[in-house]
């Protein structure tokens, strides 16, 4: 079983993907935040151009329902870059994108989606997966996306089991998962609420044979959670009740290209952040704000698991320069 890390559009930008990696590892793929238009920008070319990914798997993900934009970046991240896949949003819930009908909006026109697929699986220079919501108001939305899905020769289709208007909360919805898990032909991920490495059994309990699973906040809340995962697959290799999972030994070797691992605990989620607020210095304008505004970004997720630090996270959050964040943060990560 893969493990792969999901696009968030804000925390995981190149300076943190390729930092993460270096540091803590064990991702098989990474995925962009999504891209959008005819051309890319500088900036998102900087993201994605594999100088600034050294050493690491990854797929750009596009945000769109237009062919020729799909086709032209596409064809350029391909040519430039040498990408051989690419990954459709299907799941933005954002209300200005979905009135477009893009990212999730785009469920709410099937026979539209199915056009727009039939079209790019002709014409793409490169494989394609989707990643998707199972539908926009309702669960009985899922069936029919689903049909569409099984047309085409998916690269992998990665299932967020949440309906648009469940945002990033609410229950997943498991009888959904379930029905793919159960009929589709296609390479299975699974993505949403993977926080803990309990959360992760209890996936593979119920989905043992998927190809990957895909994990956001948890690992922005706990940059330690692939790590205990792996150790997890490990220990069922080793008491040979995991074949599936065996073949992630292989992945893993090539795309472990990290060289901190050596470093424990808060000692290394220390030099991590340090590095990242570096990287983060070097790569934007107006350096320091931008950069204590990053930090402070990537602090709303470690703060969440770390409740008992409640006056030092205000400090965190209130901060008006980098002193001031790394007087707040140091009593925290003693
Ligand atoms: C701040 C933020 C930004 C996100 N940006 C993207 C994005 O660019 N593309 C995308 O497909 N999903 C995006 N997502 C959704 C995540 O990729 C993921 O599907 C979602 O967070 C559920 O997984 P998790 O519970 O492991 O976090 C974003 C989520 C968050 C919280």
């Amino acid at each position: 079983m893969k493990i792969y890390m999901a696009p968030m559009e804000g925390p995981t930008g190149f300076v943190f993907r390729r930092t993460y990696n270096k540091y803590f590892g064990g991702i098989d793929r990474y995925f962009t935040p999504f891209v959008t238009g005819l051309n890319l920008g500088a900036k998102e070319k900087k993201d994605i151009c594999p100088e600034n990914n050294p050493g690491m798997d990854v797929a750009t993900q596009i945000l769109t329902r237009q062919v020729d934009e799909f086709l032209s970046v596409a064809n350029y991240i391909h040519k430039e870059y040498g990408y051989e896949r690419i990954n459709i949003n299907l799941g933005c819930p954002s209300g200005t994108v979905v009135a477009r009908k893009r990212g999730s909006g785009f469920l709410l026109v099937p026979e539209e989606l199915d056009n727009f697929l039939y079209e790019i699986f002709e014409k793409s220079p490169i494989k394609i997966s989707i990643k998707t919501r199972i539908g926009v108001e309702s669960e009985d939305e899922w069936e029919r996306l689903l049909e569409i899905y099984e047309k085409y020769p998916l690269d992998e289709l990665i299932i967020h089991p949440r309906l648009r208007t469940d945002f990033y909360k609410n229950d997943i919805h498991h009888e959904c998962f379930k029905k793919a898990y159960e009929s589709s032909k296609h390479s299975l991920c699974y993505n949403g609420d993977i926080n803990t490495v309990e959360d992760f059994i209890e996936i593979k309990k119920r989905y043992p044979n998927i190809n990957a699973i895909m994990i956001g906040r948890g690992l922005l809340r706990n940059p330690f959670l692939v790590e205990e995962i792996r150790q997890v697959m490990e220990n069922d290799i080793l008491h040979g009740k995991e074949n599936v999972i065996k073949k992630s030994g292989k992945n893993r070797e090539s795309c472990d290209v990290k060289t901190e691992v050596h470093l424990t605990g808060n000692e290394r989620l220390r030099a991590f952040l340090k590095e990242l607020e570096n990287g983060y210095l070097d790569s934007m304008p107006d350096g320091e704000k931008n950069t204590l505004a990053k930090m402070k970004e990537l602090w709303v997720y470690l703060g969440e698991v770390r409740p008992e630090h409640k006056k030092a996270l205000k400090e965190v959050k209130k901060a008006k320069d980098l002193d001031e964040y790394h007087a707040a943060i140091s009593s925290i990560l003693i």
